[in-house]
């Protein structure tokens, strides 16, 4: 079944396996980005090789001009009804690399939903304007429906969800992943190896994500380590469990910094706290990373943060060789212009120029 065979509460009900079927473009580039569930390592390995080729080819002003020439006829919406500098510039970057022209709507109180139009009305507006739509919303199940809606529709444009609640942020998860596989590149690649999520597990969309991608490569053990009502949630195990993913729960980061070779730092998202200040009322002292940590860590150990960081990492561990933090968020403009690309089928264009020139 595709999308455009089902109605909106068809759809909705789907388990996450027929969601995925029910996107799948034959090539298995996405059209809409809505789940991280929807790549598979056939698409992680071209996305990441794409990526790469983007990086390079960029490094020249004809590199350049090439990139901007391939979609200079197309205009992308940004629609960040949430907070955003990092996903927001990064999104925004790669369709300036790509020659996007682009339009905003970042604070809703400038837009008709002020006047009561419903997310709908103007998301079905922007795809009159617009080529595709790049957006980030508190409410968990909008980006979804929004692709429903416009697959059905005269207009049929992709979204790319760029977080959605609580729930996804499959881009970041595509960034993290590249990062994790440039790390580890030489040193036997990202296989047989022990991520280590610590934080706001809970309500941190980055790391549902990731976990979900990981379970692409081969044998890596994941550990969730928060304070008891900040842990990971069940459906993220019962996920690891049904691929035989070995995972440990814990609340004692100290216990497992001396042997995992990534760590995932978080912070609090206490701007999902049920009643102001609750979060603040957890210990939380035990579940940061200062120099003294980084020293009980493996030499070849990496530390990795979406961003943006609270006191969960110390300013001086930025001079780490381990903190990968900033040449995540680099990777991250990379991988949206390779996102973009193969959403636009220009992959085998870009990876002829690259065959051609470099
Ligand atoms: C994250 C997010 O928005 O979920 N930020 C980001 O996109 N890099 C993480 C966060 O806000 O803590």
């Amino acid at each position: 079944m595709h999308i455009t065979e089902c109605t909106w509460s068809e759809f909705q009900n789907l388990q996450m396996s027929e969601k995925v079927a029910c996107l799948a473009r034959e090539d298995g580039s996405p059209f809409h980005t809505l789940f991280s569930q929807q790549f598979n390592r056939t698409f992680l390995d071209q996305i990441c090789k794409l990526a790469t080729e983007i990086r390079t080819i960029a490094k020249s002003r004809t590199g350049m001009d090439f990139l901007q020439s391939l979609l200079s006829h197309k205009r992308a919406m940004l629609y960040f009804s949430q907070p955003s500098s990092r996903t927001f510039l990064s999104f925004l970057s790669a369709c300036q690399i790509l020659g996007i022209k682009t339009g905003e709507v970042r604070e809703t109180a400038t837009s008709s939903e002020f006047k009561g139009e419903s997310h709908e009305d103007s998301i079905r507006t922007f795809s009159s304007y617009f080529d595709l739509i790049i957006m980030r919303t508190q409410e968990k199940g909008l980006a979804e429906h929004m692709a429903w809606m416009l697959s059905n529709s005269e207009r049929p444009v992709p979204i790319i969800n760029a977080g959605s609640g609580k729930d996804q942020h499959p881009t970041q998860a595509l960034l993290d992943i590249y990062t994790l596989l440039r790390s580890f590149e030489r040193r036997g690649g990202l296989r047989d190896r022990s991520v280590m999520f610590v934080g706001d597990l809970s309500r941190g969309r980055t790391v549902r994500s990731l976990s979900n991608l990981l379970l692409n490569y081969e044998n890596i053990e994941q550990v969730f380590v928060a304070p008891e009502p900040l842990q990971i949630s069940k459906d993220i195990l019962d996920a690891l469990d049904a691929k035989g993913v070995k995972w440990t729960a814990s609340s004692d980061m100290y216990r497992f910094l001396p042997a995992v070779d990534a760590i995932y730092m978080t912070r609090i998202q206490d701007e999902w706290d049920a009643h102001k200040g609750d979060s603040a009322c957890i210990d939380t002292s035990t579940y940061k990373i200062g120099i003294e940590q980084m020293r009980a860590c493996k030499p070849d150990a990496i530390l990795m943060h979406p961003l943006p960081r609270r006191d969960e990492i110390a300013v001086d561990v930025d001079h780490d060789p381990r903190a990968m933090y900033w040449r995540q968020m680099r990777n991250g403009m990379w991988m949206r212009v390779a996102l973009i690309a193969s959403t636009f089928d220009c992959a085998a264009r870009i990876d002829a120029f690259y065959r051609e020139n470099i």
